[in-house]
């Protein structure tokens, strides 16, 4: 399952014009791909702080600070943070309602982070090791493929 999930995702960020429709596509095959999932998509990094990207699910916050948030503590630790559960992690902000545990995986070029990529489950304890290793490939196979390509034409 893993496997498959890496290998059909590295075809499907091929040929893509921009990195704007590749950030779109992966967070709609992995929302559709993996179950128990509600919350799947992008945060950019301007520089200044991270900017909703491409997602699935419900409307989120569309600015956090890197002193913030999961989503912060990825930017500023620059490596994996899974939550298990939300509710006992102090500096969760919560989008839905319904997220119990949360995969943030930093998007880093040449060691430079431009982005994260954010799951949110409504299941405690929903990312086993494997899991978390593939959805790490992913990026660093859609980060490959981001980086030669602009980000809207
Ligand atoms: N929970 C994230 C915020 C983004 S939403 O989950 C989509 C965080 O704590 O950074």
């Amino acid at each position: 399952m893993n496997n498959q999930l890496l290998e059909t995702t590295k075809i499907l960020i091929q040929d893509h014009p921009t990195q704007l429709s590749v950030y779109a596509n992966v967070a709609s095959f992995v929302y559709g791909a993996l179950p128990e999932l509600n919350w799947v998509g992008f945060y950019l990094n301007d520089g200044k702080r991270l900017i909703l990207g491409p997602f699935m699910g419900k409307p989120a916050t569309t600015e956090i600070p890197f002193e913030s948030g999961v989503c912060g503590e990825c930017v500023r630790k620059k490596e994996t943070v899974y939550v298990p559960d939300v509710h006992l992690h102090p500096d969760h902000i919560a989008c839905d309602a319904a997220s119990e545990s949360e995969l943030v995986i930093p998007m880093l070029s040449k060691g430079k982070l431009i982005g994260v990529l954010d799951i949110d489950s409504p299941k405690k304890h929903r990312f086993d090791q494997e899991t978390i290793t593939t959805l790490e490939k992913i990026v660093e196979e859609l980060v490959n493929v981001v980086d030669n390509i602009p980000f809207f034409k």
